[in-house]
């Protein structure tokens, strides 16, 4: 299996740490282990023992996942190195080669290049921006059109990475109904549950359907994308095949991480984590949207969720040219839109800390009046 280059995860592996200031990531500000354990967890810390863990997760990580969903048990839950192991590994024991994908677009790219790579056939589900609705919208009924008997899986973002934009439960619902009909898998990736402006959780798409898979991670809400763990929440047979599939890739998550995630999702912890996120994202929207409204040739969707924002120019260059320039000129590094398939937009994270984004935008700023 040759998958085709991954284009934005190629731009930001490349660059990330090497440019000054990095708006390119789309979670929230990263937090130090200080930050997450306190000065109490010191010396549990100190005394962890770095075993191979429980290759699917430890029986508390799936059970404190678990406990998220309603319904779910520890049985339902497979954890993995991040949200990008959790969607391999789940799609790739799903899909088989010949089969036909229905994926939104635009979308995170990984399943977009691995299916292809698994040699499925993958459709596009366009998620159209309205500015005037202020909002993005897709047409169930070109979904309904796109499903049909030879469809092993539709997958969605949701919130969706790159909009922001969120699906509500109707909406859900009536994929589930079109899934359900032709017998087929959901995969929704919820990793930015949980950086709602509104406050409002996203509606998730577990319990809707009996072929739904959900992958998550630590990486985004929480501001922990170095623990590089995520999860696969499915039917108990299903993660069993999903366990099974993964002894060849990385075996099982860090035992470290593993533990750390553990602690991360205790009430406590978990709401301290949630309000830093939320304080975050809240506070940089507004200063990224006044920033975006201020300038005349730029125009964006406020997003309802995420901590990215899609923001479209109309300058004559292409979105590559144009993130190339800031980079080598700025030292600066955004995601260009032709990596969702959207020349002539860019993806402005800002998650970051607020001074850091001040200073990105002004240097965005600054390369832009040059036009
Ligand atoms: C929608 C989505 N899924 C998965 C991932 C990968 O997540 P992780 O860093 O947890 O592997 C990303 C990272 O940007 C993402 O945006």
């Amino acid at each position: 299996m040759r998958i085709e280059p991954f284009r934005m995860e190629r731009w930001q592996s490349t660059y990330e740490n090497e440019v000054e200031i990095n708006l390119s990531d789309s979670g929230v500000s990263p937090m130090t282990i200080g930050e997450l354990v306190s000065e109490a967890g010191v010396p549990e810390l100190m005394s962890h023992r770095l075993v191979y863990t429980q290759s699917n997760g430890t029986r508390p990580l799936r059970e404190a996942i678990a406990g998220l969903y309603e319904g779910a048990t520890e049985a339902n839950v497979e954890a993995t190195n991040g949200g990008a192991e959790a969607n391999f590994v789940a799609a790739w024991t799903i899909v088989q080669p010949g089969d036909e994908v229905v994926m939104q677009i635009p979308n995170y790219m990984q399943l977009w290049g691995m299916l292809r790579g698994v040699g499925a056939e993958v459709k596009p589900w366009k998620l159209l921006p309205d500015h005037e609705a202020g909002d993005w919208s897709s047409d169930m009924d070109e979904l309904e059109s796109l499903v049909g008997p030879k469809t092993k899986m539709i997958c969605l973002c949701n919130p969706n990475n790159p909009a922001g934009s969120i699906m509500d439960a109707e909406a859900l619902d009536r994929v589930a109904a079109i899934a359900a009909k032709h017998d087929a898998w959901v995969l929704v990736d919820e990793i930015y549950h949980g950086t709602e402006q509104d406050g409002s959780p996203t509606p998730t798409m577990w319990g809707r359907h009996d072929k739904v898979v959900i992958t998550n991670s630590f990486s985004k809400t929480y501001g922990l994308p170095g623990l590089r763990l995520g999860w696969i929440l499915a039917p108990a047979d299903t993660i069993a095949d999903c366990w099974s599939q993964h002894d060849y890739i990385t075996i099982g998550p860090g035992s470290l991480s593993n533990d750390l995630g553990i602690f991360a999702l205790s009430g406590e912890v978990r709401a301290r984590i949630l309000e830093r996120t939320k304080a975050l994202l809240t506070h940089n929207l507004d200063l990224t949207m006044s920033w975006v409204d201020a300038d005349p040739h730029l125009k964006a969707i406020r997003p309802k969720a995420g901590a990215y924002l899609m923001m479209e120019y109309d300058h004559e260059m292409s979105s590559s040219e144009l993130a190339e320039r800031l980079r080598v000129e700025k030292d600066l590094l955004l995601v260009p839109g032709d990596h969702f398939g959207m020349d002539g937009w860019l993806r402005v994270g800002y998650g970051e800390d607020t001074d850091l984004l001040e200073r990105g935008l002004a240097r965005i700023h600054e390369l832009l009046e040059t036009f």
